[in-house]
């Protein structure tokens, strides 16, 4: 069993395959589409090493999913500066190739493979309703590649490839979860088998949806075209304060309670980034900072960011001098993560009907 996690987890599901309960397994993984920001930080790799360091998992996977970035177009340079960065922001951030499994989901072939085979258990009518499909394929779906219709189809391959019993991410990966789940339930319906296990998303803390700093109703993004909306990991501390500085916020002072900020999404963000970097609840925050003015509570949080972002970023910088040594990571973390990956896949076909 894991260790516990904050939110509930529910026991794992029995493998009739096997005759034995899924083994507890970590799956997750980023888009080198662009840089690293505050949002991808706080939502998804703190918690990743958090999850990696308490223990109870027989393996954590962490992933860079480079068959996802190229759902829409990528420079080739680019994708693969994007990746070791990506790679680097893992490894400075505190994920230790010798506990975790680090790999770029190209180099593990079987990813195509079952997502081939989801491709042909999920329904169109699925994929249509996924609201990150809607918003990036907008108006324009004709001419949005085949790739980002599907790409669900391939998440829930990266998953269930493992037999991944939980899956950290963001808020906005929820959907995409719920469908993994519908994968997992429709094969294992249609197949008559309980091949798949049903995942547990793990979406928790206070910063599962860090916002825009120039807009509270929108997500803080690497593909926003504002660079002022978000924090990357690889900005310097001046960088860092005057963005904090020049966040939108209202001309309020801080309330007293965290209930307070129902209606003020700028600064209710502001407490939210506070907290997790501080590693305090909002009430807490509020406890300390309730009444004061914006131009007090933003110095603090300034330094709060610099404090923990500059030594990630520095060992970043640090880390990709040497790409070569990255590259030999991955690779072999690919080889592990096959190890895992390869019988999975073989029994899938098998229950399937692929011929040996
Ligand atoms: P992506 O950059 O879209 O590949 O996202 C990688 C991971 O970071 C996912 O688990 C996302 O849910 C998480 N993430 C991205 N942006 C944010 C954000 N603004 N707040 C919280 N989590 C985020
Ligand atoms: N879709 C995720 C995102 O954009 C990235 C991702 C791909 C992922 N495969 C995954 C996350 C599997 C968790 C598990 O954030």
């Amino acid at each position: 069993m894991p260790a516990p996690v904050s939110a509930p987890v529910s026991a794992p599901t029995p493998d009739a395959a096997s005759g034995t309960a899924f083994t507890p397994r970590i799956f997750s993984g980023i888009q080198p589409s662009g840089g690293l920001t505050l949002g991808n930080y706080l939502g998804a790799i703190r918690r990743f090493v958090t999850m990696q360091d308490q223990g109870g998992f027989a393996q954590t996977l962490y992933c860079m999913v480079d068959m996802h970035a190229i759902t829409v177009w990528q420079d080739p340079d680019a994708l693969r500066r994007n990746t070791r960065e990506l790679a680097a922001g893992y490894l400075a951030a505190g994920l230790d190739p010798a506990r975790s499994i680090l790999f770029n989901q190209s180099r593990v072939p079987e990813h195509a493979q079952l997502a081939w085979v989801f491709n042909c258990v999920a329904r169109m009518g699925w994929m249509g309703r996924m609201t990150q499909w809607k918003d990036k394929a907008g108006k324009n779906a004709e001419a949005a590649s085949l790739g980002l219709f599907a790409y669900p189809a391939l998440m829930a391959a990266d998953i269930l490839l493992y037999h991944a019993t939980h899956v950290p991410v963001g808020e906005d990966q929820k959907q995409h979860l719920e469908l993994t789940r519908d994968v997992a339930a429709k094969f294992n319906h249609d197949y008559g088998v309980d091949f798949f296990p049903v995942t547990e998303p793990v979406i928790e803390g206070t910063a599962t949806r860090v916002m825009s700093l120039r807009d509270g109703t929108k997500k803080m993004s690497k593909s926003d075209p504002s660079d002022a909306s978000r924090i990357n990991l690889t900005d310097d501390a001046d960088t860092i304060a005057r963005k904090i500085r020049k966040a939108r916020t209202d001309p309020e002072p801080l309330p007293s309670d965290y209930a307070g900020l129902r209606d003020r999404p700028e600064a209710r963000n502001l407490v939210n980034i506070y907290a997790a970097l501080s590693d305090q609840g909002t009430d807490q925050v509020m406890r300390t900072h309730g009444g004061s003015q914006f131009g007090a509570f933003k110095p603090a949080l300034a330094e709060l960011a610099v404090e923990t972002l500059a030594p990630i970023s520095a060992e970043m910088a640090r880390l990709m001098q040497d790409p070569a040594e990255i590259d030999r990571t991955l690779a072999a973390g690919a080889l592990r993560a096959r190890d895992i990956a390869a019988p999975i896949l073989e029994r899938t076909y098998d229950i399937v009907g692929m011929l040996r």
